[in-house]
Parts: C-alpha cells; sequence; structure tokens
C-alpha cells in the first residue's frame, strides 16, 4: 500500500527564477507526494552540498531512483537511510542535497497520503493550540538578499504575544505593510529583496527605528505584543577576521559589543547569526552576556547539523538553532537536529531558504516537531504558501 512504486525529478522554477530539483513520489497504492527543494543565498561553509539541478537530478536517478523503490514511503527513516545509501557520501555531494532533500519530503507526504494522515500528524505531530511555532516576519532587510540595503540581513518582526498563528501571520504582514507606509512619508524609495522584504537605501539604525515604529505601531493595532528581531548573516559581513560594514569595521570584541548594544537598546527577542560561523566562543561570550533576555540563534554556525549542534552546546555557544532541511538533506536529519536542541534547552526556529518555491512541507515540519517558531518570510507568493499553510494546519486542528 505504502511502498514506492515510481518517482520522477524534475527542473522547476524558484522564486528568484532559478532552476530547482522537485520531485514526485507515487505508492502502489496510488498516493502521491510532491517536494521541491529550496535554495540560500547567503548559505553556510558547512552545508551540505548542492548540485546543479541537471546534475542533481541525473545522479539521483542513476543512484537513489532504484534505491527508494520498494521503499515504504511511510516509513520515513528507511526513505531517508536509502537516500544517505544512494548518496554514499558524508555531505550529500553524490546526489545533492537538493535532490535528496526533494525526494525525502515528497515521500513523507505520499506516505501521509497512503496513510491519509495531515503530514504534520504524520511527521509525528499534533497541534495542540496551546503552543504555536510564532512565525518571525522578515519586513526589511538587504545582505546578500538585495542590493544597496541594509547590511544587516533581516529585520524580523516576532508577534510573540499572538494568541494564534492566524493572528501571528496578519500581524506580520501588517508590520510590512506599515514599514512601506514610513518608507513612502520618508520619501525612501524601496523595492523588495530576495524573501519579499523591503530593501531601501538606508543604514541598519534607520532600519531599527522603521521596524520599532511599525512594530510599536502595530501592536497597538493588533491588541498583543510584536516583537523585533534580527538576522545578521553575520558571516557574509566578516572578512580579514574582522566585520565589514558599509561604513565601518568592528573587531570580533566589538562586534559582541554592538550586538550587546542592539539587544539592549531594541529589546531584540531574536538575534541569528550575530558572528562568523567559525566562531564558537563569540557565540558563547555572547549567549554569556544576553542569552538570558533573547534567543541567540545559530543558522550557519549549526547548519542543522548534530554534530555541531553538540560542539555549540558543549561550548554554550548560542541557545537556539535554525533548522533548514536542505542543509542537511534529509527530513529525519532535520528531526535529529531538532530533538539534540530540544534535549538541551536550544529553541528549534524552522525555516525557508531565500530561493524558495510553493513547497509548504517546512509549515508541518514546524507543527510536527512543536517549534517554537517559524521562519518562512512575511509575504510574496512563496512565503505566503507555508503562512497560509500554517493558518489551515491550525483551522484543521482546533
Ligand atoms: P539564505 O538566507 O536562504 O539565503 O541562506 C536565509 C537565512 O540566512 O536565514
Ligand atoms: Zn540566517
Amino acid at each position: 500500500m505504502t511502498t514506492v512504486a515510481d518517482v520522477r525529478l524534475r527542473r522547476v522554477l524558484d522564486s528568484r527564477g532559478n532552476p530547482t530539483v522537485e520531485a514526485d513520489v507515487l505508492t502502489e497504492s496510488g498516493a502521491f507526494g510532491r517536494a521541491a527543494a529550496p535554495s540560500g543565498a547567503s548559505t553556510g561553509a558547512h552545508e551540505a552540498i548542492e548540485l546543479p539541478p541537471a546534475e542533481a537530478i541525473a545522479k539521483a536517478r542513476e543512484h537513489a531512483v532504484p534505491r527508494l523503490t520498494g521503499v515504504d514511503a511511510a516509513d520515513q527513516r528507511s526513505v531517508d537511510r536509502a537516500l544517505a545509501a544512494a548518496d554514499g557520501t558524508d555531505d550529500f555531494s553524490g546526489i545533492g542535497a537538493n535532490a535528496a532533500v526533494a525526494l525525502s519530503m515528497a515521500a513523507a507526504k505520499a506516505g501521509a497520503a497512503a496513510l491519509g494522515t495531515p503530514l504534520y500528524q504524520h511527521l509525528g505531530g499534533t497541534f495542540r493550540g496551546d503552543g504555536f511555532p510564532v512565525p518571525l516576519g522578515n519586513v526589511i532587510g538587504g545582505g546578500e538578499h538585495a542590493a544597496d540595503a541594509t547590511d544587516i540581513q533581516e529585520f524580523l518582526a516576532v508577534p510573540s504575544g499572538a494568541p494564534s498563528v492566524s493572528d501571528a501571520v496578519f500581524a506580520n504582514a501588517r508590520v510590512h505593510e506599515v514599514v512601506g507606509e514610513l518608507l513612502a512619508e520618508r520619501d525612501v524609495p524601496a523595492g523588495k529583496g530576495d524573501e519579499g522584504a523591503w530593501a531601501p537605501s538606508v543604514g541598519d539604525g534607520e532600519a531599527f527605528e522603521l521596524l520599532a515604529e511599525a512594530t510599536d505601531r502595530v501592536s497597538d493595532e493588533v491588541g498583543f505584543h510584536v516583537g523585533t528581531g534580527v538576522d545578521v548573516a553575520a558571516a557574509e559581513l566578516h572578512e580579514d577576521d574582522a566585520y565589514q560594514y558599509t561604513n565601518r569595521v568592528r573587531l570580533r570584541a566589538e562586534q559582541i559589543d554592538y550586538v550587546v548594544d542592539l539587544v539592549e537598546e531594541y529589546d531584540l527577542e531574536y538575534v541569528e547569526d550575530p558572528l562568523d560561523e567559525e566562531d564558537f566562543d563569540g557565540y558563547a561570550d555572547l549567549t554569556d552576556r544576553v542569552g538570558d533576555r533573547t534567543l541567540i540563534c545559530g543558522d550557519d554556525l549549526f547548519v542543522t547539523d548534530v554534530d555541531r549542534i553538540q560542539r555549540g552546546i558543549d561550548a554554550g555557544a548560542g541557545n537556539s538553532v535554525l533548522i533548514k532541511p536542505n542543509q542537511i538533506g534529509t527530513l529525519s536529519a532535520a528531526f535529529d537536529a531538532v530533538e539534540l536542541a530540544r534535549e538541551n534547552a536550544y529553541a528549534p526556529v524552522v525555516s525557508h531558504r531565500s530561493g524558495e518555491t510553493e513547497d509548504a512541507t517546512i509549515a508541518h515540519l514546524a507543527v510536527a516537531t512543536d517549534a517554537p517558531f517559524v521562519k518562512t518570510g512575511a509575504v510574496g507568493g512563496e512565503r505566503t504558501a507555508k503562512l497560509n499553510e500554517l493558518i489551515r494546519i491550525e483551522d484543521d486542528a482546533l
């Protein structure tokens, strides 16, 4: 019934207009699952390897499809073991992490469909309604996601007081809208970056002001607290042992002081990748200083990898882990990362990539793992695909 009978792979468009890998998995009973790999722009040096989509597809057809055929799609561990065996490397450079993650997610969907179970339940979750993943909404940004914009990659709305997913999602969209109005009032022209955030040519200081004003206004409007956060994506700024901002250079110690000041001045509730992806000790210092009042989340630092997360735990580096399935290649490996984080009181944050498709698997993954946060933008079709899926899951479950 749930046995994999057929697998197809193709190139489709992602949100940047680049090709990416899409997979279809069909079971013997005719159940069907489809998923597509996302793709990063500010990728971590230690991520699993993405191959050019045409090459990933060719390799996966040769090595993975024969091994997947006959596997039980409802047994995700078996599916993901078959993918790892087909790949034969420790970084998915054999078939490409992009092919692997598309196949892993498509098989999960086929397994869920064959069992007649919603994906979030199939992956182990129940939506309890008392705790839901709070969506982090990217409303202003630059870095690798937009030219001539902020140095810090993402300025985030954090609707931590929202009574429901749906209230939180609409609050973030409203913050995005208010930021647009504030920019217009200031006569600052702004297009949008890769994730749909405004990408004005302003300094980080002005972006913090805009974010604070917009979140305060929206908090008053909606009647619950909408806080703020950032993804510094500091590895992209790090060069020659220092952080290269547009108008100044910050040495490592200055960068740590700067982030401490930002947390205090703007009451940041969430800080992702504040330091370079190799600086476990710097993360530990920063976590000592502000970890009791904010989340210090490792994205490029941890790359969803249990070995790197364990190294962080041992060093006291950070208190939160970003979870991106395509950084590690399979849903099972992403689950293991969530588990390790949770056992050590690190908050898991399930995340999209800057290059996305209409695939909404991460919405189910966030609910399935009971993650306290999910980061998947605020507006734009490939972002709303996930946000609307969260709203549907909430509606389905309450
Ligand atoms: P990326 O950015 O998908 O371009 O890596 C997202 C992030 O840094 O969180
Ligand atoms: Zn990041």
